[in-house]
């Protein structure tokens, strides 16, 4: 039977099921051969003990499907099966071709996804990105996400690609309270998460061939986009600070860089004033372009976080893209952009083709929770979590492996870095493996560098540890069966 045969309609869709298997049945194995006379309805109906309006019903589903050809006063025969097109006979799998492609589809088959990681029962996960489903404001959302659905129009038709006014509005006043970001509200484009907006600025930005700067090590899945899109990498130094203004290139200009400041994606650091106006001098000299991917910028302990870069951007050269991935769930693909005015147009006119608009109740949820307030204190009472769930990480480093570690990136975030000077990074996959095989999950550095530095001199191994997900208590227990781990790496 094949995949498309759908059970027919009608009085006993259980039986009319059964019946037309067994037809189905008998035409594929032969007994009733191209041409043959099906019984008549009447006597099949007798002979199965069943309705004949079931097995009228089951005829007419054969007959739709072209399977029987029936005609008025005449008995349904077995339809002749159609030829097969030379093209879609089956070829033998070694004859199998690569599909087709667009240039562009060529490099995207190019890339090497990493495997996604695999959830085990009473594994403490230190997965970065991930967050706990228990910090989610199940109830708030769960309030607001009723009203509007009570507040839904009869007819329901597809919205402006920039996304929910009411949300823009919100996000509008919102930015400017939390990230010191005064924007208009037209410029803010309301995304799938903080990959749609990298993905449209790859491939509205980017011809094939154009330089990209890019921290390293960086965020690989951004590093992926540019690349699909034809991008040259222009790798950028990473220090405890932010990238590293100095590794701009003088001399050929990139057409973009994407960057971190708030919080360096992988190693943490903030980015200083000086470095950010140097950054911005440059994008200005060069007529290019800033990607800043604020992504946890919120979360910034013991200060105030710091403004978003694009809060002192006079040249209107920096693409500012946030996310609700690291505050509520990166389940909700949602984020949004801050446009600088002359790009508004066509990211408006991207955002439309590729996939018209961002989900509309869930707009308007956020909406609702940013003006009432019940946003920002879930914001601070997460951060305030996550404080707690970061001084018991640092805590427990201090314990386990006091001189065997260095930790970096603390300032802000959900993650931090751990150094492990004594080992190489050569030795990174083997301790991975076997902390996953005491049952915690721990994240090598070294995937997040770029090629060309990822075989250079090895440095030191160094381990992500996001611990957002994490209780207090895992945390501790965590650390502890890490630390026995690396001690048997000597
Ligand atoms: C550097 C960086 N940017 C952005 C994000 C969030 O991406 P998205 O908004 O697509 O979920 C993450 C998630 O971990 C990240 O590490």
């Amino acid at each position: 039977m094949d995949q498309f045969s759908k059970p027919p309609r009608g009085a006993g869709t259980g039986t009319a099921r059964r019946i037309y298997d067994m037809l189905r049945g008998q035409m594929a194995d032969g007994t009733l051969p191209t041409g043959a006379r099906l019984p008549s309805t009447r006597a099949l109906a007798a002979d199965l003990a069943v309705s004949r309006t079931t097995v009228t019903a089951v005829y007419e589903q054969l007959a739709a499907e072209g399977f029987v050809v029936t005609a008025a006063g005449r008995a349904a025969r077995v339809a002749s099966p159609p030829a097969t097109p030379a093209g879609l006979r089956a070829r033998p799998a070694s004859a199998a071709r690569a599909p087709s492609l667009s240039a562009f589809g060529r490099r995207v088959a190019e890339i090497a996804a990493p495997s996604l990681p695999v959830a085990a029962k009473g594994r403490i996960d230190f997965l970065y990105g991930a967050v706990a489903a228990r910090d989610f404001p199940a109830l708030i959302w769960r309030r607001a996400y009723q009203a509007e659905l009570l507040r839904q129009h009869d007819s329901l038709y597809y919205v402006a690609a920039e996304g929910d006014a009411s949300l823009r509005r919100a996000l509008q006043a919102y930015l400017r309270r939390a990230r010191g970001l005064v924007c208009d509200a037209e410029r803010i484009l309301v995304v799938s998460g903080t990959q749609q907006a990298i993905d449209l600025c790859a491939r509205l930005l980017l011809d094939p061939g154009d330089a990209f700067a890019f921290e390293d090590p960086g965020y690989l899945i951004a590093r992926h986009s540019f690349e699909a899109a034809g991008g040259r990498l222009v790798p950028l130094s990473v220090d405890e600070h932010g990238l590293d203004t100095r590794s701009l290139p003088a001399d050929r200009a990139a057409r973009l860089v994407y960057a971190t400041p708030s919080h360096q994606f992988p190693l943490g650091g903030v980015l200083p004033i000086g470095r950010r106006l140097e950054l911005l001098e440059w994008a200005q000299r060069h007529d290019a372009w800033v990607i800043e991917d604020d992504y946890d910028g919120e979360f910034r302990y013991g200060q105030r976080p710091i403004d978003a870069l694009q809060s002192i951007d006079s040249s209107g050269r920096v693409i500012y893209i946030g996310t609700f991935s690291k505050a509520l769930s990166p389940h909700l693909r949602l984020g949004y952009m801050v446009l600088p005015a002359a790009l508004v147009p066509v990211f408006r006119q991207a955002k439309r083709l590729s996939d018209r608009h961002a989900p509309v109740l869930e707009q308007r949820v956020l909406a609702s929770l940013i003006e009432s307030g019940a946003y920002e204190r879930h914001v601070r009472r997460v951060r305030r979590e996550y404080e707690r769930r970061r001084t018991a990480l640092l805590d427990a480093i201090a314990q386990w492996l006091p001189d065997r570690a260095r930790v970096a990136g603390t300032a802000a975030g959900l993650h931090v870095v751990l150094w492990l000077p004594a080992l190489s990074s050569r030795d990174e996959a083997a301790l991975v493996a076997a902390a996953n095989e005491k049952g915690v999950g721990v994240y090598p550095v070294s995937p997040l560098f770029a090629a060309q530095r990822r075989t250079a001199p090895p440095r030191s191994a160094g381990l992500i540890l996001g611990y957002a997900s994490l209780t207090v208590e895992e945390i501790r227990r965590g650390v502890g069966v890490l630390a026995a781990v690396i001690g048997d790496f000597g």
